[in-house]
């Protein structure tokens, strides 16, 4: 192929750049790319749903430890012989001058298949850190109309997009979806999608680099290419009001978004409201519930089919309709009082080399366990968004789910920069989720040390999250304060964050992480604000799934100490008067660093009650059956015996 004029100056500046320049005095510095966020870049609610070509598959990948694409060595904007981005066919360049230089080669590098994380790709790749650059090439049709958006699932930790060699944006934060509009920069034939993606945390991310969860840097959620009309819905929610009453809003993106015809509908319900835009492209109306909706709930996660017609464009969505409260202690879903019957999730599927791809088959092998397996009616999805192949699988199963963001432990409480990407997180995470009927309850921190600072920080994500969504219920999981009682320990809430929340969560260890016999955890008193619906977030003990130590005394990480110790707090638990929901730490083992004892860990936390391959440890019959005596649905405590 004849090189072409902008070859030719590619090479020629590739030579220059390539060669050991003595950095210019005021070299041009590297500018970030536009940063998309939930204010500014397309939402695409419910896309999942969308028409689109699916991007996952074979991805030619390379690390950058140095980030050598991004800034050169003085960090300047770095020359073309480092430019992974480049819309170039490489190896021919080389070959057809030899002056040329460049120092990657996606084309020719190594193919991965995407989704997914980089750490179980190859053994060298198992604790890399850093970034990672992704390339392949799609079509689009000619002739094309409408418009078109590159959207992730998500992206674990900092992304950049580059299209046909040309920048389009950045992302930050692992756990939500983002979408960039490039309409405008496909072409006909052949596409050049190159992704960097970064998984290095700093003080300044969220999370922070100190976890207990294995850090999986890829792109680990699926990626599409979606097409929609000219004017189509953005972001629109359909829901229950407190009262009962339907609520919906649509906004619409486009040139045709203001003054535009719109139209509700439930074909199944016979509802169809129609409305138009406002001049901003927002439309919303609340109508009195229709007399034969049948609510949602875990016993019947009824699911309706939704439209929103609007000009060309049709919004649609599988949403059920439920009201979940709080009066006084009780937790209320659908006006009536219920206990949660849960259990905690890391987002990693079964196997012994999991890689962060959730699929929906992975998602229902895990919620089968705590639907079917335990009795339960709930699970904490922690410690950040789930796929919503997670939250779209427990509102067709029938669960509850506590969504959190990463806000986690040591958080730079200080940083504009950090409370700008959590904020963003929140509305990313509500603004995709508030259509799950199975969502009753936001989350906006973890195990956070009780500063000024954290209180102000955390206090501006829980008003976010009432500003984005009033219908659900605001939590966070707390420590509390130990001291000596007279004749026990005592566990004392004073948390002042605990006034701005619906319900208040307590992750407790007594007896694993404190020197506490078993037989006297039953006998703990709590001191908790009593008008509160409280949880048990977190309780768990280590177990290698097949260890046994049948003694009278049965050690740590042996299921029969597990078991023992979900007994024990089990029956601490029934004396607790405002407990109206747990969910134990953890369904499945799941990598951590942090956990290196040779013997029971191996890099893994084994709080699990199923081993990585699912293999269920003795402690799982405990739960199960403390769940199986409530799950008639009477939630006085005293009732149930251990
Ligand atoms: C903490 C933390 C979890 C952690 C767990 C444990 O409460 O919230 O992320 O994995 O305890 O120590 O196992």
């Amino acid at each position: 192929m004849k090189m072409t004029g902008m070859m030719r100056r590619l090479v020629a500046t590739a030579m220059v750049c390539a060669a050991p320049a003595i950095a210019q005095e005021g070299a041009p510095q590297p500018q970030p790319l536009p940063l998309a966020t939930a204010k500014n870049s397309p939402l695409l609610v419910s896309a999942d749903l969308r028409d689109g070509m699916d991007l996952s598959g074979p991805w030619h990948y390379s690390i950058d430890p140095f980030r050598s694409g991004l800034a050169g060595f003085h960090g300047e904007v770095p020359g073309v012989s480092q430019q992974r981005y480049l819309d170039l066919d490489v190896s021919k360049a080389m070959r057809d001058d030899n002056r040329a230089l460049f120092e990657f080669d996606l084309s020719h590098s190594p193919v991965t298949t995407l989704p997914s994380s980089w750490l179980t790709e190859a053994p060298e790749l198992r604790h890399y850190q850093g970034l990672m650059w992704y390339q392949r090439t799609f079509p689009a049709a000619a002739g094309r109309t409408g418009r078109y958006f590159l959207r992730f699932g998500a992206a674990n930790y900092a992304t950049v997009v580059y299209l046909n060699g040309k920048p389009i944006g950045r992302h930050a934060g692992g756990f939500t979806p983002f979408a960039f509009e490039v309409t405008g920069q496909l072409r006909d034939g052949s596409n050049q999608i190159t992704i960097g993606v970064d998984s290095q945390a700093s003080e300044a991310t969220v999370p922070p680099p100190v976890t207990d969860w294995e850090n999986y840097g890829g792109v680990t959620r699926g990626i599409r290419l979606i097409a929609t009309p000219g004017t189509y819905v953005d972001d629109a929610w359909v829901h229950l009001t407190r009262d009962g009453r339907m609520a919906v809003q649509a906004h619409l993106d486009g040139p045709r978004a203001a003054n535009t015809a719109v139209h509700f509908r439930i074909a199944a319900l016979g509802l169809d409201v129609a409305g138009t835009t406002d001049a901003m492209g927002d439309w919303r109306a609340t109508v009195a519930a229709p007399r034969a909706l049948v609510r949602w709930s875990p016993e019947h996660p009824k699911l309706y089919d939704v439209t929103i017609a609007a000009g060309s464009d049709t919004w649609r969505d599988r949403i059920g309709f439920r009201t979940i409260a709080v009066r006084g202690a009780d937790i209320l879903l659908n006006g009536k009082p219920i206990f949660l019957r849960g259990i905690s999730l890391h987002e990693e599927e079964l196997g012994t080399d999991p890689t962060r791809a959730m699929t929906p088959a992975a998602a229902r092998a895990l919620l089968s366990e705590v639907k079917d397996g335990l009795h339960g009616n709930y699970v904490r999805l922690a410690h950040y968004p789930h796929s919503e192949v997670m939250t779209r699988m427990a509102d067709e199963m029938g669960l509850i789910v506590w969504s959190e963001v990463p806000v986690y432990w040591l958080v730079a409480w200080s940083n504009a920069d950090t409370l700008a990407t959590a904020r963003n997180m929140v509305a990313e995470n509500i603004l995709r989720d508030r259509n799950r009927a199975s969502i009753g309850i936001w989350s906006v921190a973890n195990e956070t040390p009780v500063t000024d600072a954290r209180n102000a920080f955390l206090r501006t994500l829980v008003q976010d999250v009432r500003g984005l969504d009033d219908t659900r219920l605001v939590s966070a999981a707390l420590l509390v304060e130990r001291s000596q009682g007279p004749g026990a320990p005592v566990m004392t809430m004073a948390d002042p964050l605990a006034d701005a929340l619906d319900v208040l969560a307590i992750n407790t260890y007594n007896g694993w992480y404190s020197p506490d016999r078993l037989a006297d955890v039953p006998g703990i008193v709590w001191r908790v604000p009593a008008g509160k619906p409280l949880v048990f977030s977190e309780f768990g003990a280590d177990a290698r799934a097949g260890f046994h130590d049948i003694g009278t005394a049965p050690q740590k990480f042996s299921e029969e100490y597990q078991a023992d110790y979900y007994r024990a707090t089990l029956k601490m638990a029934d004396g607790v008067k405002t407990l109206r929901g747990m969910s134990p730490w953890i369904l499945k083992d799941f990598r951590s660093p942090r956990r290196q004892n040779p013997d029971f860990q191996q890099g893994w936390n084994r709080k699990g009650l199923i081993s990585e391959t699912g293999q269920r440890k003795q402690a799982f019959g405990v739960l199960a059956g403390y769940y199986a005596d409530r799950s008639d649905g009477s939630e006085d405590a005293a009732q149930h015996r251990r």
